[in-house]
């Protein structure tokens, strides 16, 4: 088989590198790919953005399946636009991508279904939602409706902080259109687990359960980011929390998008609460997470295309889904600064240290190479996942493996997956 993935950062890496490993796969290609993923793939330079040169891009080498990575392209459609050509492609249509690309779909979808969530109101006027913010009670949760780099979720502690949101989001158009409508919903606290799930429209697979951390700084502070490393699987997540959101989560969101007109293939991300009160759903994302892929992928046992395969041709209840009775922990290698201001374009040494191995993966999430050097490319640069018999002794490989690891303005948060020891 002839295989494209779209995207060029870490979750598209540890995709790649994982697609590679299958037996039905003879040549790779990835859009636009980085320095890391140019291991393992031929990348080529279309931008995601550009979906009528990709899907051409696939007709002229016939390509006989293209995987899409990030949100944005599914956002936008460019599964239907692969689709109208005749080819074959992996993730959700545009009907089926709201999930993630409206916040407000997804709560509506989860009131109408009864699917647990925390209870919230929709506001398309900055007048109203802070009337509402008047009889409030605090901490409150002020979201916009839209994609927003993963910083479109703000916690507010008290009314002034609500209405500075509020007012940033709908009127200074912090995130761009993407706060034209705002959601405002009831804080809601409990351990974080991050659940991917590949669905073929009718059946829902999950997969090893993950943690994320979203803030740049030690000890859950700073701002948040994309995400600053990752461990798998989550101890929170129990056989009992599993059962239940099994029950109550995973198969009404397939029945629910099923019902709407909507079916849903591809990966389903779903973000849950912990709450004392059982699980609940914080979001929806309808690709891998970044940076969970990274610990994720390297724990899945089976042949990812063969498992792409059953979600497209609808066959999953008869995969067989095992995962590695291990541990992983990946720890983002940042450039100083972000999610805000950085600079770029530093070398990056030591890399040679990690060729190919089962227990390290360095996946690529923003590098470029130029004149045989490897270059620091964005604000995460590296996740360095390692593998352990047990969480502990994955995090300890795993740093011990970041110290490997240099460039100029490299940061790193020092306690990915330190608060479960
Ligand atoms: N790590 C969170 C996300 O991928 O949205």
């Amino acid at each position: 088989m002839k295989v494209l993935i779209i995207g060029g950062g870490g979750r598209e890496h540890a995709i790649a590198w994982k697609v590679a490993k299958s037996s039905k796969v003879k040549k790779l290609y990835c859009a636009p790919g980085n320095a890391g993923i140019q291991e393992c793939a031929e990348c080529i330079e279309i931008p995601v953005t550009n979906h009528e040169k990709l899907s051409d891009f696939a007709l002229s080498k016939e390509i006989d399946l293209t995987i899409i990575g990030p949100d944005d392209p599914l956002a936008a459609g460019i599964v239907d636009v692969f689709e109208k050509k005749g080819l074959r492609v992996f993730g959700p249509r545009r009907n089926a991508a709201i999930i993630e690309s409206s916040k407000i779909f997804a709560k509506d979808l989860m009131k109408k279904y009864n699917i647990p969530s925390a209870a919230y109101e929709t506001f398309s006027s900055p007048d109203t939602a802070i009337e509402y913010l008047k009889t409030s009670k605090y901490p409150i949760v002020i979201k916009a409706d839209g994609l927003a780099l993963g910083k479109g979720v703000l916690i507010c502690m008290d009314y002034d902080e609500a209405v500075k949101a509020v007012k940033s989001i709908m009127v200074d158009k912090q995130f761009g259109l993407a706060g034209n409508r705002i959601i405002i919903e009831d804080f809601i606290e409990g351990p974080e687990v991050s659940v991917l799930a590949f669905c073929d429209g009718t059946h829902i697979l999950p997969m090893t359960s993950a943690q994320d951390h979203k803030r740049a700084l030690d000890n859950d502070m700073g701002l948040n980011t994309g995400g600053m490393g990752t461990f798998s699987p989550s101890p929170f997540y129990t056989e009992k929390v599993d059962e239940f959101c099994k029950q109550y989560i995973y198969q009404p969101t397939m029945d629910a998008m099923k019902a709407e007109g909507r079916d849903f293939i591809g990966i389903l991300f779903i973000g849950l609460m912990l709450t004392e009160d059982g699980p609940k759903v914080l979001e929806y994302n309808a690709r891998f997470g970044d940076p969970e892929a990274q610990v994720v992928l390297p724990r899945l046992k089976n042949d990812l295309v063969e498992v792409f395969e059953a979600c497209i041709d609808g066959g999953l209840d008869e995969i067989d889904l095992s995962f590695e009775q291990n541990a992983a922990v990946c720890v983002v290698l940042a450039s100083d600064g972000y999610p805000e201001k950085y600079d770029k374009g530093f070398e990056i040494q030591g890399l040679e240290d990690f060729s190919v191995t089962d227990e390290y993966h360095v996946f690529h999430a923003a590098t470029k190479k130029e004149n045989g050097r490897i270059l620091t490319n964005g604000g995460r640069v590296l996740g360095v996942t390692a593998l352990g018999s047990n969480l502990k002794e994955a995090r300890a490989n795993a740093y011990k493996a970041t110290e490997k690891i240099y460039f100029k303005n490299k940061y790193m948060r020092t306690d990915i997956g330190k608060a479960i020891e």
